[in-house]
C-alpha cells in the first residue's frame, strides 16, 4: 500500500473524496425503515432492525467504514459463494458442476426444485449450497471440515473479526425442515456423490450460516474476490484466479436469489446477499463493499443494502456493463 502510495498508484488515488461520497450515500440510504428482519429462523428475529454498517476494502488495502461498524452479524447467505469457491478450488470445474447447475433458478432461495438434469440450480440458492457443503471434503471429521471453511474465511477477511454463533446454529437445525426437505429431494433423485452424510453435510452447512462478522472484515472478504482470490491486507492467495472469476460470474447472474435480474439490470455488479442483512458487492480490480442492515425486502435481501448499491453504481460508473 505504502510503495502504491508514494509512486501515485493507488486505485482510487483520492480516497477521501471517494469515501466522503460513500457517506454521504450512507447517511442517506439510513433514512429508509421499510422492511423487516428475518422472523423464520428465532434468533435472527432478535436482530437490531435499525443497525446499519458500511465497510469498503480497496484491491490495494485502502479501507473506511461508517455506522455499526463493531457489530457482529451472521454471514448466512454470504457463505455460499465462499464454499463453492472452496468446493471449486478443490475439485475444480467439472467434478463440481456434476452436482451443481450455473443457471439463476428464477425461484426464491429454498424453493424444492431441480433443474432439468435433476441437480440444484445454482450454488447460490439453499439447495446449491448445500450440495456445495456435500462436496467439502467429505471424508474428514466434522470438526475439520468446519474448520477448514473458518480458516477460509478468516484468511479472506486479512484475519479480521470472523467468529461463531452457536444459538444462531442450533437455532439453524432446530427450524430446518425446508432443508431437510431439500436435501431429502436432491438425494431422491440421485444428485449428491455417492456416500454423501446427509446429517453431515446439513450440519456443515447451518454452521456455515452461523459464522459471524462485522462490516469491515465481509469488505476484506469482497476485496479478495475484487482481487483475484488474493487478500489485499495479507497479500495470501486464498483462491485461483480461476475459481475466483467462475465465483464473481455466479454472484453477478444469481447472487440476489429471485431479484439478480433486477440487480443486474440496475446495479450491474456480483454480490452476495444473506437474511441476516449483510451484503457484499464485488467491483473487480477496484474494490469490496460490505454492507449490514438487517430489514429485508419480500425476497429476502437488505432493503437498504439494495438501495446503497443502486445509488452507488448511479454515482460512480462502476456497473460492469
Ligand atoms: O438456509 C437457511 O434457512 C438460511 N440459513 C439461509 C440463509 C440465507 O441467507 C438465505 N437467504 N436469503
Amino acid at each position: 500500500l505504502l510503495s502504491r502510495a508514494l509512486t501515485g498508484n493507488l486505485v482510487i488515488p483520492d480516497f477521501t473524496a471517494f469515501c466522503a461520497e460513500l457517506e454521504r450515500l450512507f447517511v442517506a440510504v439510513r433514512e429508509c425503515r421499510e422492511g423487516d428482519v428475518a422472523s423464520y429462523i428465532p434468533q435472527l428475529a432478535r436482530a437490531d432492525a435499525d443497525g446499519f454498517a458500511m465497510a469498503v476494502c480497496t484491491v490495494d488495502g485502502q479501507r473506511f467504514a461508517i455506522g455499526d461498524t463493531d457489530a457482529r452479524f451472521g454471514v448466512q447467505s454470504t457463505c455460499k459463494p465462499i464454499n463453492y469457491a472452496i468446493a471449486l478450488d478443490r475439485l475444480g470445474i467439472d467434478a463440481v458442476h456434476r452436482h451443481v447447475g450455473r443457471e439463476p433458478s428464477g425461484h426464491s432461495f429454498n424453493e424444492i426444485t431441480l433443474n432439468a438434469a435433476r441437480l440444484p440450480h445454482n450454488p447460490m440458492i439453499n439447495a446449491g449450497a448445500i450440495m456445495c457443503a456435500s462436496l467439502i471434503a467429505p471424508g474428514l471429521s466434522a470438526a475439520d471440515r468446519f474448520d477448514s471453511v473458518f480458516q477460509t474465511w478468516r484468511a479472506l477477511a486479512g484475519a479480521g473479526a470472523v467468529g461463531f454463533d452457536n444459538a444462531v446454529f442450533l437455532s439453524e437445525r432446530d427450524t430446518a425442515d425446508r432443508n431437510f426437505a431439500l436435501a431429502y429431494f436432491m438425494r431422491e433423485n440421485g444428485a449428491f456423490p455417492d456416500g454423501t452424510d446427509l446429517k453431515a453435510t446439513l450440519e456443515l452447512y447451518f454452521q456455515c450460516c452461523s459464522i459471524t462478522i462485522d462490516a469491515p472484515g465481509l469488505a476484506t472478504v469482497a476485496a479478495t474476490f475484487a482481487n483475484g482470490g488474493v487478500c489485499p491486507l495479507t497479500s495470501e492467495r486464498v483462491f485461483s484466479n480461476d475459481t475466483t472469476k467462475n465465483c464473481l460470474s455466479l454472484m453477478a447472474s444469481c447472487g440476489l436469489y429471485d431479484f439478480s435480474g433486477e440487480f443486474a439490470f440496475t446495479v450491474g455488479l456480483p454480490a452476495k446477499s444473506g437474511v441476516s442483512g449483510a451484503l457484499f458487492l464485488t467491483i473487480p480490480g477496484v474494490c469490496g463493499i460490505a454492507l449490514w442492515s438487517p430489514r429485508l425486502d419480500a425476497l429476502g435481501n437488505s432493503v437498504r443494502g439494495v438501495e446503497f448499491a443502486r445509488r452507488l453504481t448511479k454515482t460512480f460508473t462502476f456497473d460492469s456493463f
